[in-house]
């Protein structure tokens, strides 16, 4: 197939991007979005600082234009996502009552899901909840501290019974060399929940490398993952400066392991990027095909 959603979905998997409601009039972008993508991530319409600035008062504007866009064109959608410590509105992590912060939670959980019900087939219901470095503990936020660990399983439950027919994912970044310890952590929780029936259906890894790519690991993580019985996906593919072998390394993994289903970059031009003076991309500030372009459908 000539397009990266086409040449997924010969073996079943969507190609996606990440998506901001505000390059939307751009017909350079949009055409690519159009023609290449099959799947798309709002990449920040979904937040919590979006939907529910204050709260009890939500607003799905920003998020409904990609939303519907996507709906009318017959690509997928990711919500990205419900309970995340970073682009938290100030009312959120200023609460100091484990009861009030548990309601609220759930609240936003359920509006945020049952709003976009029948439309995103998987939520990143959690993201980046643990920390850096040697700990393999979660890291620090208003949820954990006022809440404990049990907020990760608390959040999950609650986002199946608001819509148990959209696939739940776990997200973070620097899990995808299989010995560091925060891979190791993530994937003890994912186990626990498995054993212990806490509704999780994927594993979100972002992939946000640098010049060199994945870690030689990252098909071992991937598959031991999905031996837990959980779909992975990748999230928010970017590579510094792109380098074709890096970005064919990436898609091999993926295609190398059934559970894979998919494969998200996190944004379609190098200036689209958040890292956009990394260039880490597959089009360029043009909207040309660069060199990584030509790896990655190659590899699928
Ligand atoms: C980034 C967006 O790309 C930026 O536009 C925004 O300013 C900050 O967030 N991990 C995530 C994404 O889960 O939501 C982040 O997206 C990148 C890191």
């Amino acid at each position: 197939a000539s397009t990266l959603g086409a040449q997924a979905a010969q073996s079943g998997r969507y190609f996606g991007t990440a998506v901001a409601a505000g390059r939307l009039g751009d017909s350079t972008y949009s055409t690519l979005l159009n023609r290449e993508f099959n799947s798309v991530t709002p990449e920040n319409e979904m937040k919590w600082d979006t939907t529910e600035p204050s709260r009890g008062s939500f607003n799905f504007g920003p998020g409904d234009q990609i939303a519907n866009r996507a709906q009318s064109r017959g690509q997928r959608l990711r919500g990205h996502t419900l309970v995340w410590h970073s682009q938290l509105p100030g009312w959120v992590s200023s609460i100091r009552d484990a009861n009030t912060l548990r309601g609220v939670m759930n609240n936003h959980i359920t509006s945020v899901m049952n709003h976009y019900k029948g439309k995103v087939f998987a939520w990143d219901v959690v993201n980046e909840a643990f920390a850096d470095g040697g700990s393999g503990q979660h890291r620090a936020s208003v949820f954990q501290n006022l809440l404990g660990d049990g907020f990760i399983e608390q959040a999950f439950r609650t986002a199946r019974s608001a819509d148990p027919a959209a696939k739940l994912c776990y997200n973070d970044y620097s899990i995808e060399n299989w010995s560091d310890a925060k891979t190791q952590g993530v994937y003890r929780m994912v186990r626990d929940f498995k054993a212990r029936g806490v509704p999780i259906d994927c594993v979100g890894f972002q992939a946000h490398f640098g010049t060199g790519g994945p870690p030689a690991s990252f098909q071992t993580t991937l598959s031991n993952f999905a031996a837990l019985g959980v779909d992975v996906q990748i999230t928010e593919l970017d590579i510094a400066q792109a380098s074709p072998t890096a970005y064919a390394n990436t898609v091999r993994a993926c295609l190398n392991v059934a559970r894979c289903n998919g494969i998200t970059v996190w944004g379609i031009r190098d200036s689209d990027s958040w890292r956009a003076s990394e260039n880490p991309l597959l089009f360029d500030r043009s909207g040309n095909k660069k060199p990584a372009y030509n790896a990655a459908l190659t590899a699928m």
